[in-house]
């Protein structure tokens, strides 16, 4: 793919500044500049530091991404940015500077949606990933099954219908005392737990794809609250491994819904969530036992990057699709719509 364009992409939608270099399905570099110690302290995404760490950051790790990929800024063919879904302050970052250096050098420029991103980010290390397929996307900010028909064509079937899966790790770890990011860290902490120790509630069992993870943040604070008092609290290793079980169990149960009613060949995931390893479990079981393939980028393409964007803007530019130069962010851009 070496006549592929080269792209510059840029990720700022959230706490995570991502810059890369991609050719094609090739990622050439892709860094990445987190903002989690200065989240962390406030136990969550700060929307006006995030904004104020892009700006600091951007600059810095722009020079590195070009550097570690052995290219130079006028080898460009063109630069993408996220345009939304995110906040608004922080896609604002990325998008002007992206913006910007394509205007200085006079090369396209496409503001890309993210979560278009996350359904491109399982090529780079599955070539064979092609529509049709069904997408699990499950994130911080958004949980979509996404039924793509072509590249371009994206149906979604499902979404949350209040917290998003990766919140509902986040709040949940935050009211456990684990930290944050949430994920992760209900993750380490589940490996040595008993996840049928306790039985918290699956939401929605009536609604094929749709999900709802609030129902479940009450069962555990009240189910907490209630042992604590009594002093009979199970192991934070079997509550950690009970709740990740419970947010797996409908995330793969819906996606599995999906593939049945669209008859999908084929599954992929993007997303934060995703890099969960019983969701890789799961979903790795449940594709093999219904016969279809899966598609999982490695849990460094799962969470932001540039290279995801620089990979939809690839295709989006491959169909003569670039941005004007009165472009502007959307923070509620909605894929599908
Ligand atoms: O895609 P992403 O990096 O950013 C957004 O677009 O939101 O996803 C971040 C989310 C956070 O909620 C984080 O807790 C979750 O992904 N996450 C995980 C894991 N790693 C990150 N959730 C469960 N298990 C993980 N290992
Ligand atoms: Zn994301």
């Amino acid at each position: 793919m070496t006549d592929a364009p080269l792209i510059l992409g840029f990720e700022t939608s959230c706490d995570e500044t991502g810059v890369a270099v991609v050719r094609g399905l090739e990622v050439l570099s892709s860094v990445l500049a987190a903002q989690v110690d200065e989240h962390a302290r406030f136990g969550g995404v700060v929307p006006e530091v995030a904004a104020r760490a892009h700006v600091e950051a951007i600059r810095s790790l722009t020079h590195r991404a070009l550097r570690d990929a052995g290219v130079h800024s006028m080898d460009l063919d063109a630069v993408a940015a996220t345009r939304g879904p995110g906040l608004a302050g922080a896609l604002m970052v990325g998008f002007s500077y992206g913006k910007a250096l394509a205007w200085a050098l006079d090369v396209p420029f496409l503001g890309v949606d993210h979560m278009e991103g996350h359904l491109f980010a399982p090529r780079f290390e599955n070539p064979e990933y092609q529509p049709p397929a069904v997408v699990l996307l499950a994130s911080g900010g958004h949980s979509q099954i996404v039924h793509l028909k072509a590249w371009g064509d994206y149906e979604v079937l499902g979404s949350t219908i209040d917290d998003a899966a990766g919140e509902a790790f986040d709040k949940l770890a935050r009211f456990l005392g684990l930290g944050f990011p949430g994920g992760p860290a209900i993750d380490r902490e589940s490996t040595d737990g008993d996840a049928a120790a306790i039985d918290f509630p699956r939401a929605l069992p009536d609604r094929p794809f749709d999900l709802s993870f609030s129902g479940l943040k009450t069962a555990v604070t009240t189910f907490v609250r209630e042992h604590h008092s009594a002093g009979d609290l199970p192991p934070m290793a079997d509550l950690a491994a009970a709740i990740q079980e419970a947010i797996v169990d409908v995330l793969v149960t819906k996606t599995m819904n999906a593939v049945s009613a669209v008859g999908a060949p084929a599954v992929a995931g993007g997303g934060g969530v995703l890099a969960n390893r019983r969701l890789r479990e799961r979903l790795t079981e449940a594709c093999a036992a219904a016969g279809v393939a899966l598609h999982l980028p490695s849990p460094r393409f799962c969470t932001d990057n540039g290279a995801m964007i620089a990979a939809a803007a690839g295709f989006r530019l491959s169909r003569g699709e670039v941005s004007t130069p009165d472009a502007e962010i959307d923070s509620s851009l909605r894929l599908g719509a």
